[in-house]
């Protein structure tokens, strides 16, 4: 079982050996420096950073780029923040065809404005871009746009030091016909909104978790490294399962051996002693069915880094992880993405037994240890090239 897994690992690492076709349009792209500006002549006010909730409010305007077979990529544009106008057979409407990306952009205590890492989201739309036969565009010049977006709406982005604003590049299938076949017209927009922190408080809440092997979020030969609406919509279900059961979040199992992949819409983190006495910080590998988190390659890099322990990209099943949490050989476990940093794990619920996870016996060391590493990167404090200045 162990080779078969290793072996179909390789084999999803491995480069696609060609794109889905994006690749056809590659020699041509949109430019940043064809944007076009319309300012918003009816300006909204923009809510306490106190009051935020998710996804709920969104800035004064909204980058569009428009894509056609006849015609090619379109000058970008950024306008008032408008609805849609969809053909009912709109191809993302019916057949997902559709990606997007989360990131975020931070204010500092300097009253700089800074993204944290994009080029790695834009590296993750592209490549979902081509899973989705979405034609190809220049990552560089998708990231000006967005610059320049988050220029236009540079009030929106809070003035606090646990806000930010959320940016959501979104790109469709606008195909106006009910036949499953390529999009022969396609739409980039990214809009933006401001967020408030993830912990509220300031101090970590520790989440409880559901892992209920019936259910998968990804399949090796799927779409789970890639960021698709259509990984998304089916979890709803099983969050919901999760909360009627009393749990927060979903801890994501996939296969006969119950491989540990993900939590909720995180990367899953496991801080513990190896049987030999080795301190190691593990995470799940890329191989197909994981996503591949900007916040998992900032905490691994840091890790590495840092040099203080084992840090270690491979599956571990619920079998070992008993077995270890049993033995007393957990120390933490979180999540980690853009929402929230890190979020450590409380409990486990599975198969009907609660299992605790020790992380408040110690305090989340590391986990508090990157949150604080991290934000202090995105907000400025710590200089460093993964934080670029936009405004
Ligand atoms: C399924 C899934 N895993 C992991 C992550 C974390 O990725 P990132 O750190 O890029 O936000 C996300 C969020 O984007 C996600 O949706």
């Amino acid at each position: 079982m162990a080779s078969l897994r290793a072996a179909l690992c390789r084999r999803f690492l491995q480069p696609l050996s060609s794109s889905f076709g994006s690749s056809r349009f590659a020699s041509s792209s949109f430019k940043a420096a064809d944007l076009t500006v319309e300012k918003s002549h009816d300006p909204k006010p923009k809510p306490d950073p106190s009051t935020l909730v998710f996804g709920k409010q969104f800035s004064d305007h909204m980058l569009t780029i428009h894509w056609s077979e006849k015609g090619g990529w379109e000058a970008p544009q950024i306008k008032p923040f408008q609805n849609l106008s969809l053909h009912p057979a709109t191809s993302a409407l019916h057949y997902s065809v559709q990606l997007f990306e989360g990131m975020k952009a931070f204010r500092g205590a300097d009253n700089h404005i800074r993204l944290f890492r994009p080029m790695l989201n834009m590296e993750r739309m592209y490549r979902s871009a081509d899973r989705c036969c979405l034609p190809a565009f220049d990552k560089q010049e998708l990231l000006e746009c967005i610059k320049k977006l988050i220029e236009v709406d540079q009030e929106w982005v809070p003035y606090s030091s646990n806000a930010s604003l959320y940016i959501r590049p979104t790109y469709i299938g606008m195909e106006p016909s009910l036949g499953v076949s390529r999009s022969g017209q396609a739409l980039l927009f990214v809009i933006v909104g401001p967020v408030g922190p993830y912990f509220a408080t300031g101090t970590f809440n520790p989440v409880s978790l559901l892992a209920d092997p019936r259910y998968v979020r990804a399949c090796r030969g799927g779409v789970g490294a890639y960021k698709m609406g259509g990984n998304y919509g089916p979890t709803i279900a099983i969050q919901t399962e999760a909360l009627r059961q009393g749990c927060q979040q979903v801890l994501w199992l996939y296969g006969e051996d119950e491989e540990i992949t993900e939590v909720g819409t995180m990367n899953l983190f496991i801080y513990w002693t190896t049987e030999k006495g080795e301190r190691e910080l593990v995470t799940p590998p890329l191989d197909g069915i994981i996503l591949p988190g900007v916040t998992r390659q900032s905490l691994l890099d840091l890790a590495r880094e840092w040099g203080e322990f084992k840090v270690t990209e491979r599956t571990v099943v619920m079998k070992e992880f008993l077995e270890a949490l049993k033995a007393g050989r957990v120390r933490e476990v979180f999540g980690a993405g853009t929402a929230c940093v890190v979020c450590p794990v409380g409990s486990l619920l599975y198969k009907g037994q609660t299992y605790q996870i020790p992380t408040m016996q110690n305090g989340p060391e590391l986990a508090t240890r990157f949150f604080k590493e991290l934000t202090d990167i995105q907000y400025g404090r710590i200089k460093r090239d993964w934080s670029p200045v936009v405004v």
